[in-house]
């Protein structure tokens, strides 16, 4: 099928209230963890490492991707900074979502009204988000945060007693899917933004010569300072693009994109250099900077409500950690 343009997001009466009201909860979240742990990020506290990065845009790529900053052939420089997804402080050895935020040095309209010179992407290893609708994921977390039982009264609640194994089931399989580490494993937006008058999701897909490492959960940061002091670490960056609202939902967050009705198009490569990542200066820069959807192009505007709530909430995290 044939990238579309006949995309649309659906606008729910009462969005502004809510999701300053998720934005309350998450900063009770944060305050409370920032207690225990220093201040910090109200989720993906755990920075594993910063690192400096280019983006390469290629010249061939299809007329429908062309917008925005794959307008051209390219080189973006930027930063990267790869995360543990929890609220706390934990091992790596721990089950958890692994986030990989790429900030790129761009100049235009942004897609909040004003001028930008970011362009964010935030991604995760998972091709799906873990719920429909922004309300399920806020809920979700306040109920995990409380501890075992408030997280279990949440799933009955939700599911029934019926669906409490499957969904039980789904979350093992999503926090706990193995991880072989930062340099060997895909990460995708999950989530769409818009390119031009298209809308897109994007990805990136490590090289298959970077070869796994057994030992890598023991420490990621140290998996990564390894390989990346011996050779640059590189990803193909791929685009995955809105054909029609079944195969390819804007505003159903858990529901994966259809590769076969929508295949992949590999748009540039990323590589992570080994540039100041033993600067203790450098990692301080990247904790204290800002990986955020909306640092973005217009022309990448991020799309859907579970975006537009991101909107609000990680904007109050930024304000409450940077105090
Ligand atoms: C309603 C849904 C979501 C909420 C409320 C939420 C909340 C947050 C918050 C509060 C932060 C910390 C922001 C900061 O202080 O800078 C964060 C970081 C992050 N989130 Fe989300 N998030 C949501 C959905 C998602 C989704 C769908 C993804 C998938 C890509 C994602 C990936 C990340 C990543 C990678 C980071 C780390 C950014 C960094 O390195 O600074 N989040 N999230």
């Amino acid at each position: 099928m044939t990238a579309s343009k006949d995309w649309k997001e659906i606008i729910a009466q009462g969005e502004e209230e809510r999701y300053a009201k998720y934005a309350k909860i998450f900063s009770i979240l944060q305050k409370t963890k920032s207690k225990e742990f220093g201040n910090g990020r109200a989720l993906h506290r755990k920075q594993i490492l910063g690192l400096k990065t280019k983006l390469e845009i290629f010249e061939n790529i299809p007329e429908h991707a062309k917008a925005g900053i794959f307008k051209t052939a390219k080189t973006f420089d930027g930063v990267v900074r790869l995360s543990n997804g929890g609220l706390e402080v934990a091992s790596d050895s721990k089950p958890d979502i692994r986030g990989f935020s790429i900030r790129l040095n761009v100049e235009g309209d942004g897609a909040l009204g004003d001028k930008t010179t970011a362009q964010c992407f935030l991604m995760i290893n998972q091709e799906t988000f873990s719920t429909a609708d922004s309300e399920g994921f806020v809920n979700f977390v306040g109920a995990a945060a409380g501890g075992g039982k408030s997280l279990l009264k949440y799933l009955v609640k939700t599911h029934g007693v019926f669906g409490l194994f499957g969904q039980i089931l789904k979350m093992k399989n999503t926090f706990g899917r193995p991880f072989s580490g930062f340099a060997t494993e895909k990460f995708s937006t999950v989530l769409p933004i818009s390119c031009g008058e298209y809308a897109c999701k994007a990805r990136v897909v490590p090289s298959p010569t970077e070869k796994k490492n057994p030992s890598a959960k023991n420490d990621f940061s140290k998996d990564i300072k390894d390989k990346i002091l011996d050779h640059n670490i590189e990803f193909d960056f791929e685009l995955q693009f809105f054909v029609d609202d079944v195969s390819t939902p804007i505003e159903k967050a858990n529901v994966e994109w259809s590769e076969k009705k929508s295949p992949f198009i590999k748009v540039g490569k990323l590589t992570l250099l080994k540039d100041e990542v033993e600067s203790e200066t450098f990692q301080k820069s990247i904790e204290a900077n800002v990986f955020d959807p909306w640092a973005s192009l217009m022309e990448h505007k991020p799309l859907g409500d579970v975006m537009r709530a991101r909107k609000v909430v990680y904007f109050q995290s930024y304000k409450n950690r940077s105090k």
